[in-house]
C-alpha cells in the first residue's frame, strides 16, 4: 500500500485583507499555492483577482493577515523583494517593450557577459542562443531572429515569452495575470501548454482568469472570489462545469440567461 506523503504549500495567504481608505478590496482571505500545481484564481471583474496578486507579488502590502514563503512569514515591500525569492509575476499585457529586442526583452538587464573588469561586455551571441533556445521550447517556433522587435510578436508569443523568462530565471512561483483574456482560440492553448509544462517542472502556477473552460483545462485547485471575499475553495473534480460558472456569476447563471433571453 503506498502511503500519500502531503506536500506542502510553497506560498500561503492566511486571513489577508487589503483596504484602500476605507474600501475593502480584500477581505479575510486564506489561499495556498503547492509546487507542481495550478492554482486558478477565478471571478469577476472587480472581485478582487489583481489586488490579490499584487499582495503576492510586492506591489502593495497586506492591511492584516499573513504571508508565508517556504514556510518563513514575509513582508514583501517591493515586487523586487518577491522576485528574489522566486516569485515571478507576468502581467496581462506581458510587460513587454514593444521597441525591444526578443533577445534583450528575454534578458532585460541581467545578459550573460564575456571577459573580467574592463573588458567585461554583453555576450551577445550567448544571449540570442539561450533567448532563441527557450522561446523554441516554450512552442513559438515562428521566431528565427533575436533582433525581431517584441512589438512585432502576437499577444501570445508575448505571453510566451514572458513565461520563458520567468521559468528560465529559476521562478517557484509564477503567477500569471489574465494570460489568455486577449487571445485566440489557437493562442490559448500555446499558453496553457505553457501553463503545464511549468506545472510539470515543479512550478507553483498562480493562474487568474475569468474563462472557466480555460481554468478546468489546466486547474488542480481553484478559488472563486465575489467582491473580495473566498466563495469557494475546491481541487479538481470537486465541482461540475456549471457549478463553477455559477460561483463566478455570482448567482444562478443559466437563471439569468434564461431571464435574460425570456425577455428579448
Ligand atoms: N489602488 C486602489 N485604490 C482604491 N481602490 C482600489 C485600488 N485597487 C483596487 N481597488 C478596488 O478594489 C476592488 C478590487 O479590484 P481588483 O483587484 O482590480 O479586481 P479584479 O482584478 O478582480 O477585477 C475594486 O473595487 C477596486 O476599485
Ligand atoms: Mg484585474
Amino acid at each position: 500500500m503506498s502511503v500519500e506523503v502531503p506536500i506542502k504549500p510553497i506560498l500561503t495567504l492566511e486571513n489577508a485583507s487589503r483596504h484602500f481608505s476605507g474600501v475593502v478590496a480584500l477581505d479575510s482571505i486564506d489561499l495556498a499555492a503547492f509546487p507542481g500545481e495550478v492554482h486558478c484564481l477565478l471571478g469577476d471583474n472587480g472581485a478582487g483577482k489583481s489586488t490579490l496578486i499584487k499582495l503576492l507579488s510586492g506591489v502593495h502590502s497586506l492591511s492584516s493577515g499573513s504571508l508565508t514563503f517556504e514556510g518563513q512569514r514575509h513582508v514583501l515591500s517591493s515586487p523586487r523583494e518577491a522576485q528574489a525569492l522566486g516569485i515571478a509575476t507576468v502581467h496581462q499585457d506581458a510587460a513587454a517593450i514593444p521597441l525591444m529586442s526578443v533577445s534583450k526583452n528575454f534578458f532585460l538587464g541581467v545578459e550573460p557577459t564575456v571577459g573580467r573588469g574592463l573588458l567585461r561586455r554583453t555576450d551577445t551571441k550567448r544571449a540570442n542562443r539561450v533567448a532563441l533556445e527557450q522561446i523554441h521550447a516554450m512552442g513559438i517556433t515562428r521566431v528565427t531572429d533575436p533582433d525581431q522587435l517584441v512589438g512585432t510578436l502576437s499577444g501570445g508569443e508575448r505571453q510566451a515569452l514572458a513565461i520563458a523568462r520567468a521559468s528560465y530565471f529559476g521562478a517557484k512561483v509564477l503567477i500569471l495575470d489574465e494570460p489568455t483574456s486577449a487571445l485566440g482560440v489557437k493562442e490559448s492553448s500555446v499558453v496553457l501548454r505553457q501553463i503545464k509544462a511549468s506545472k510539470r517542472s515543479g512550478i507553483a502556477v498562480i493562474f487568474i482568469t475569468h474563462n472557466a473552460t480555460h481554468a478546468i483545462a489546466v486547474g488542480d485547485r481553484f478559488t472563486v472570489l465575489i467582491q473580495g471575499r473566498v466563495a469557494d475553495a475546491f481541487r479538481k473534480g470537486e465541482r461540475t462545469r456549471n457549478q463553477i460558472l455559477d460561483l463566478m456569476a455570482g448567482g444562478d447563471l443559466e437563471a439569468e440567461l434564461f431571464d435574460r433571453t425570456a425577455q428579448e
